[in-house]
Order: structure tokens, then sequence, then C-alpha cells
């Protein structure tokens, strides 16, 4: 495991998992999709989740982002532990402090690129900070869509609007699973180039689910899984270097 001096890092963290494991079923057909996996998400930092299909991505990003509960361990969002929370608390720290992008990019067709963005808020019943609105949509490009809706946008436009969804309320932390994985490659360079903006201009927390090490290089860390457990981890990525990382599994896996 690359050794990072963790200590050196002084900025605060975003949320946090710690011993954090999740089982499904029971008995002989009992999956252990997370094995104590502990891991923390630092403020304004880019991480990129990778690992083979069924190494437990998605159930990591799900039970750190409230949407799935888990079996033991504790998870953190800032400084709330999940465990604690009732339904109806978790439900609102959801809103209030959570962004999503998923593949699909689930916008509402009736509604315009600007309603679709605001939706969260306006549901929540607050009011959208009106300047750092405008930066996201600058941001993303999209000053002069804001009246279109889903159907007038290409796929790389909806998703734009997604990301300036997520990014609207100033969440602590945004989760993404595969947010470029329906787009081509040039409109998900595009969605990567923002999201990866979002941290360097707007300080914002992203964590990324992704299988392409193209994407992966727009992080800043790249978190490896395999079999619910994290066996490596590395800063700086480059598409290649990442590359490199999954063959050495992969060699692994078929030498042992
Ligand atoms: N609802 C479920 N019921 C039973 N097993 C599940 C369920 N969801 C996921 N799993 C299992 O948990 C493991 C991790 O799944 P997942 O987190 O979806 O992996 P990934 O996103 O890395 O492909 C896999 O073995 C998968 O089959
Ligand atoms: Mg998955």
């Amino acid at each position: 495991m690359t050794t990072t001096p963790l200590a050196d890092r002084t900025t605060a963290v975003a949320a946090r998992a710690t011993d954090l494991s999740k089982i499904y079923g029971q008995g002989e057909t009992q999956v252990v999709a997370l094995d104590r996996v502990s891991v923390d998400f630092r403020q304004a930092e880019f991480t990129a989740i990778m690992g083979p299909s069924g190494s437990g991505k998605s159930t990591l990003m799900h039970c750190v982002a409230g949407l799935d509960t888990f079996s033991s361990g504790s998870v953190r969002i800032g400084d709330t532990e999940l465990g604690s929370l009732k339904d109806k608390q978790l439900t609102k720290l959801r809103r209030d402090k959570i962004g999503f992008i998923f593949q699909a990019f689930n916008l509402l067709p009736t509604l315009t690129a600007l309603e679709n963005i605001t939706l969260p808020m306006d549901i929540a019943g607050r009011k959208a900070d009106k300047q750092w609105l405008d930066s996201v949509i600058r941001m993303v490009g999209l000053a002069d869509r804001l009246g279109h809706r889903p159907s007038q946008l290409s796929g790389g436009q909806q998703q734009r609007v997604a990301v300036a969804r997520a990014l609207a309320s100033r969440p602590e932390i945004i989760f993404g699973d595969e947010p470029t994985g329906n787009l081509d490659s040039r409109s998900g360079a595009e969605v990567l180039g923002f999201l990866r903006n979002s941290v360097r201009e707007l300080g914002q927390t992203v964590v990324m689910v992704t299988h392409d090490p193209v994407a992966a290089a727009y992080a800043d860390r790249v978190v490896f899984l395999a079999d619910g457990r994290i066996v490596d981890e590395v800063y700086g990525p480059t598409a290649d270097s990442v590359l490199d990382r999954m063959k050495q599994f992969d060699a692994k896996g078929r030498t042992s």
C-alpha cells in the first residue's frame, strides 16, 4: 500500500468511513461487499474510486453518502455520525450536505435547465445564493441554455445541468457513480474538467466511482478497491499510472 504522510495533511475531513463493513445475505449466500474499510475524503480534494466489477465501489459510495445502511463500523459526514441519525434526519442531511451525480442524468423533463438546477433547494425551501449560483452556471457554460428543457440539450449539456444541480447548494461533498459513463469522450472530458474546476476553484469535495483510467486521472487521488477492501492509493494519478496499477492487480490475481 502506498503510504502518504497523512499527518502532514491538515485539511479538514469532509467524509470519513471507519472499519466500514457491509454484508449482504446470510450463511452460504453471504456476500461481504465491504470488509472493514477505513478512508478519509478531505475537503477540496477530488478522489476517484476504482476497482474491478463487484469490488464494492458502489456500495462504499452509497454507504458513505447515506443512501444505504451498513453492517458495522461508522460513517461521518463533516462532524455528523450517520449511525446516530433517524431516517428523517438522514434525509435532511443528504439534502443539505450531499450532492449526487449519477450515470443517468436524472433531470425532470418538464423543467428548464435552471429549474432543474435549483429544484433540490426549491424542495428544501432554501433560497439559492445568487452569486454562487451564477458562478456555478458560468463555470459549466450553461448561461445561454438556462431556459431549455432536457430534451433540447445534448447528453453532455444535460450532465452539466446535473453537475450544476449538485454544486448549487454548496454541499459538503459531491458523490458521482460513473458520472461520465453515458457520455462520449469529449463531453465526458468537459464534465470531468468542470468537476476538477469545482475542486480547484470553488473548494468543492468530490468522490467519483469510475472504471476509466482517463477519468480517474482528473482526480487528485485514486483509491483502489478489491474484494471489499482498499488495496492501494495513488496521489497525482495519470491515466498511464492508473492503468499500470490495474494491470498489477490483474497479474497478482492470476499468480496468487
Ligand atoms: N443488493 C445486493 N444484494 C446482494 N449482493 C449485493 C447487492 N448489491 C451488491 N451486492 C454484491 O456486493 C458486491 C459489491 O457490489 P458493488 O458495490 O455493486 O460493486 P461495484 O460497484 O464495485 O461493481 C458484489 O459482490 C455484489 O454482487
Ligand atoms: Mg458499481
